[in-house]
């Protein structure tokens, strides 16, 4: 913790629906967690956010909830934003990429690339909807992922594996408008080249050195983190359009030649948001913004989820260093995916804990999630959210340690002593309450609370969040053990005097676990602080403050100061209510399953009698890809398609119509029987049978190569 500022940014969310625990685990929750650990510690520290309100999420969104971007944003911005608040991440500042000061600092960005020549101004070939009239970019059009095979990846990015794509990426891509198969079109775009910055960021990345000054240490970073950004380097960084064709989103600035109807990447503003928010902030703070950009004395941490690496570790430092004069991350400390109960969260498939909808159903509890995210943070690799875990561990560590330590505490006070802090004689010792059978001594037993605090401090600084939080929790647990080591109830009558200073010391481990627990849960510091009677914390330097105290050997609370009425920090969580939010998921995962009679085993239909390879070598299969497809008049079941073979198309009628709609089917790669002898259904002449799998309900999947193949190739 070196530098003299921090500049923090959370991912900007897309306003296109609302907050759920993976987001919250991804990046909100640890990035509050630093800054407030920042703001403990008294460093100038700015934490920026905002809804990312452009791009195809937004415009897509918009049309299937048939309303307008503007009513997409506007809707979802102020659900955000509430629920960031309600639980309890504490942005300076939470803006929105819509804003006039947004807009116009990304035209200077892009007017400054411009003059330093950044960009090819190039024609290329982009994917085009004829049936609706616009070029395909983004989420305009999904396909197949080429990593993971996910048949629902966006242009630019798969949501199941993560990895950032490009629209030409796609396996059987196709419009997510009309359901079409998109051709191509020439149309005119600004391509950022980052070829030109692969070099020094390979070097950046991989010692931390730009323009031969160590500006980080690369140790520092995660290793998966360095790992995608070399696979990226890894593969030859290339020029990257930087504009779109669409109606919605920042404009290219309009005195640039050619800029009509073209607007700015999302991944272009969105990113630049950043810089616009510290902006709007220190507007209305009456500060300077561009220290905190600008100077080397700033470290900038990006906390993101890891489906953003290389737009935050590639592209925008690429952006930063193409403009000149702003500093470079620091640090990206991304993580990595949280499941729900054994699955990837999904919000098409409303697979979510919601975070809107815990904070109504737990109201006051908001601690006990932000404690279950963190115990679950998926730092290195992906992890899982429970309900039975999150029960457990509330009831385990919350209730049964921190809840339990802090009322006992309390309850004896007032007990013994009225609720006062007792006088003592601190040379009087005890049993520690650190290692069995090991003597305690008041001024000592501070120090090692001062060296649990610099321990917890230092793994904040690491970004191991999940570390901290243990060693916080071992700081009541030894409160804990100092009662149970030394039985004040037991003892404090034949030895009063030892009891007060016990008591004393286990108040002062109340007290400082007023402060420590601040950043992980701020609800119950501030619940604390009214129990102890004592001020609420200022965010600036309350950990520093007892930390001085501490390492001297200073009480942090002192004798004579009168305790307040112990109120349950945590209260158990009962069987029901963990029973209700599985059965909420229960009834979610109802609804995805294609209805089917779950009571019966999987049945296998008998095989059938052998064949000589002959047989088999009389079948001639192919590769094609369905053309066009369109319900059969009168028929519930077929669909008549037709299929190119490469060397030919045929009209082929399917059974399908039960299972795929028309617009699914377009654009998929199939093997078709194409030595079948033709037959007439409903009118229709059918040249040819398309191979699907079917399974033990009749339900069908299409048999296909697994990756982009050929039409017309044989299949063995
Ligand atoms: O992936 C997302 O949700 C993006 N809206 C994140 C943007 S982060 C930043 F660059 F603004
Ligand atoms: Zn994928």
């Amino acid at each position: 913790m070196s530098k003299k500022r921090y500049l923090v940014t959370a991912a900007l969310p897309y306003a296109n629906g609302p907050l759920h625990i993976g987001h919250l685990a991804g990046a909100y929750l640890p990035a509050d967690i630093f800054v407030r650990y920042l703001r403990l510690m008294g460093k100038d520290v700015v934490f920026v956010c905002g809804s990312d309100e452009h791009g195809a999420a937004i415009t897509v969104k918009a049309r299937k909830e048939e309303t307008t971007p503007r009513a997409v944003v506007d809707k979802y911005h102020a659900m955000l934003r509430d629920t960031f608040q309600k639980i309890g991440i504490s942005f300076d500042i939470y803006h929105r990429t819509t804003e006039p000061i947004h807009h116009q600092t990304s035209q200077d960005f892009f007017r400054k690339l411009n003059e330093n020549q950044e960009f090819l101004e190039e024609t290329t070939e982009q994917y085009y909807d004829e049936t609706v009239g616009q070029f395909l970019a983004d989420r305009y059009i999904v396909g197949t992922c080429p990593v993971c095979a996910n048949p629902d990846a966006y242009g630019d990015q798969c949501e199941k594996c993560g990895s950032t794509l490009s629209p030409t990426d796609l396996i059987h891509p196709h419009s997510m408008l009309s359901g079409s198969v998109p051709v191509k079109r020439p149309t005119k775009h600004w391509f950022l080249r980052l070829d030109q910055h692969e070099a020094w960021l390979r070097e950046w990345i991989n010692t931390g050195i730009a323009d031969g000054i160590q500006l980080h240490n690369p140790a520092d970073w995660k290793n998966h983190v360095i790992g995608q950004c070399n696979s990226w380097l890894d593969q030859g960084l290339q020029p990257r359009a930087m504009t779109r064709d669409l109606d919605w989103g920042v404009d290219v600035p309009q005195e640039i030649p050619g800029s009509e109807g073209k607007k700015l990447y999302v991944w272009l503003d969105a990113p630049i948001g950043y810089i616009s928010a510290t902006k709007q902030w220190a507007l209305d703070k009456g500060k300077d913004w561009e220290p905190y950009w600008k100077s080397d004395e700033t470290a900038l941490v990006h906390f993101i989820g890891k489906d953003n690496i290389v737009f935050h570790c590639l592209i925008f430092p690429a952006i930063l260093k193409a403009h000149g004069g702003f500093i470079l991350p620091e640090n990206v400390p991304a993580n990595q995916f949280l499941n729900l109960e054994g699955r990837k969260l999904s919000t098409s498939k409303n697979w979510a804990v919601w975070v809107h909808e815990y904070c109504e159903e737990f109201a006051g509890q908001e601690d006990v999630l932000r404690f279950n995210m963190i115990k679950k943070m998926p730092e290195q690799s992906d992890s899982e959210f429970t309900w039975k875990g999150f029960q457990e561990t509330n009831n385990n560590e919350l209730v049964n340690n921190l809840a339990n330590f802090v009322n006992r505490v309390l309850v004896l006070s007032h007990k013994y002593y009225a609720g006062v802090v007792p006088r003592i004689e601190p040379e009087i010792t005890f049993n520690s309450g650190w290692e069995t059978a090991k003597t305690g001594q008041y001024n000592e037993e501070l120090n090692l609370l001062y060296d649990k605090l610099q321990e917890m401090g230092a793994a904040i600084e690491r970004y191991e969040l999940r570390e901290a939080l243990r060693i916080l929790m071992e700081i009541s647990s030894a409160g804990n053990a100092l009662l149970q080591f030394n039985e004040p109830w037991k003892t404090v009558k034949e030895a009063p005097e030892m009891v007060k200073v016990v008591m004393n010391l286990a108040i002062q481990y109340v007290a400082v676990l007023s402060v420590a627990i601040r950043p992980f849960l701020p609800f119950a510091a501030d619940r604390l602080r009214k129990m102890l009677n004592l001020n609420p914390l200022q965010d600036n330097g309350d950990l520093l403050e007892i930390l001085n105290e501490l390492v001297e050997g200073n009480p942090v609370i002192p004798a004579q100061h009168a305790l307040n009425e112990p109120e349950h920090l945590f209260s158990r969580i009962p069987d029901e209510v963990i029973e209700k939010q599985i059965a909420k998921l229960a009834a979610t995962e109802q609804q995805n399953q294609p209805q089917s009679d779950s009571s019966s085993a999987t049945s296998y239909q008998p095989l059938k009698e052998m064949i000589q390879f002959d047989d088999f070598a009389k079948l001639d299969l192919r590769t094609g890809t369905i053309l066009t497809a369109e319900k059969v008049d009168k028929s519930k079941k077929l669909l008549k398609l037709s299929v190119d073979l490469g060397f030919e198309t045929r009209t082929i009628l399917s059974g399908i119509a039960e299972y795929f709609t028309p617009e699914q089917v377009v654009g998929q790669q199939v093997v078709i029987v194409a030595n079948l002898a033709p037959r007439v259904m409903m009118g229709t002449e059918s040249q040819g049978m398309i191979l699907m799998a079917e399974d033990a309900e009749g339900k069908l999947s299409f048999v296909s190569p697994a990756a982009a193949w050929p039409n017309g190739m044989g299949v063995k």
